[in-house]
């Protein structure tokens, strides 16, 4: 080989590594600064935030790989939460953990969650913390004693006025005020998908550098995909067009129903693979069984900036203004095509 070969094929080598590296140093914390574009204190402030998000996805992940050897890890603790629902114990653990890593944060002065039925206020955080985390801590409870896929929502909100007297007010506000939002996903590996409104962007937990690196930017949602993931044991309880959406896709070739229990996995495969997923109302639940502030908004906004959509089936998530925190939407959500098909069903009657 002669010298300038050589020199050539050093040169390439080192723009691989190079390349890279910069991959492997392409952190959570580090791709928010570079999506705004500044260093200026809210931008800190959200790269720390998200910074702190991730480091609850790591906590709960860490837990759920050794929740079989563990004690006191699965199954209930006994107790109804707020929704009217059993709660697990690492529905417990999980919603602890997020309160944890805000604590002496300076950066949030009140979480909500699904699993309590007012917001938590961090004191010492309040004066300056100008943050609202919504959360569902663990999605998909009913997969966590069976080691199956989980995840947790997030959504972040500024706080708007004061809120002198606890009561929350300023949350009772339309998807479209969400700052950020995102999941993380428990499954093979651990990821978190995150929009500020520049887009989803996944990172994959490293566990050998315990730290999230970026896995796809700008992820783009397919127009329209053959998934459509709904539990199909609900049938009977559905009014009449959703029905009737359903018999047409079991009559159309193409489709392929996926369904894990999980709305964190479900959605992230149709963000991925395309397609649609469905919790509508029921005769006798119409608003259905998810809840607006820590799970339909928050995914609305990730599948919106993909290019996908929301929808109750009448409004767009995002433009829902919740009456109460703990308030229930319907929900179709995925490819423009796949959403469309649905509604198309709903406009007949
Ligand atoms: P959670 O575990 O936070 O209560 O949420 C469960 C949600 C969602 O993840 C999932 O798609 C759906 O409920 C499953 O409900 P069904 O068992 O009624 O299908
Ligand atoms: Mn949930
Ligand atoms: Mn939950």
């Amino acid at each position: 080989m002669t010298k300038a070969a050589e020199s050539t094929e050093r040169s390439t080598k080192d723009a691989t590594t190079d390349r890279s590296l910069d991959r492997d140093c392409t952190t959570l914390s580090r791709h928010i600064l570079q999506q705004l574009q500044s260093f200026s204190p809210e931008a800190q402030d959200l790269s720390a935030l998200m910074n702190r998000i991730a480091l609850a996805g790591k906590l709960i992940a860490r837990r759920l790989s050794r929740a079989g050897l563990m004690e006191d890890v699965l199954g209930f603790t006994g107790e109804t939460n707020i929704q009217g629902e059993s709660v697990k114990k690492m529905d417990v653990y999980a919603n602890n953990v997020f309160i944890a890593v805000f604590k002496q944060s300076g950066l949030v002065c009140r979480l909500a969650s699904e699993e309590m039925e007012k917001p938590y206020y961090i004191p010492e955080n309040c004066p300056v913390g100008r943050y609202t985390l919504l959360y569902d801590p663990i999605d998909g409870s009913s997969n966590t004693d069976i080691n199956l896929s989980l995840g947790s929502i997030f959504s972040i909100r500024q706080q708007e006025g004061e809120d002198v007297d606890g009561s929350a007010k300023d949350l009772l506000a339309p998807g479209r005020k969400q700052i950020a939002a995102g999941y993380i996903l428990y499954g093979p590996s651990t990821m978190l998908v995150y929009t500020i409104g520049k887009g989803v962007h996944s990172f994959t937990l490293d566990p050998s550098l315990g730290e999230f690196i970026l896995s796809e930017e700008n992820i783009q949602i397919p127009v329209h995909g053959p998934v459509y993931s709904v539990n199909e044991g609900n049938f009977w309880q559905w009014d009449e067009p959703i029905r009737e959406y359903i018999r047409y896709v079991h009559r159309t070739e193409g489709y392929t129903a996926r369904y894990s229990g999980a709305m964190v996995s479900d959605i992230h495969r149709i963000l991925i693979q395309g397609g649609v997923f469905l919790y509508p109302g029921t005769v006798k639940k119409p608003e259905g069984k998810l809840r607006l502030l820590y799970e339909t908004a928050p995914i609305a906004f990730v599948i919106e900036q993909a290019g996908g959509r929301a929808t109750t089936g009448y409004e767009n998530i995002l433009d829902v203004v919740p009456k109460h925190l703990h308030q229930r939407t319907p929900l179709i959500v995925g490819s423009k095509e796949n959403v469309a098909k649905v509604e198309s069903f709903l406009k007949q009657n």
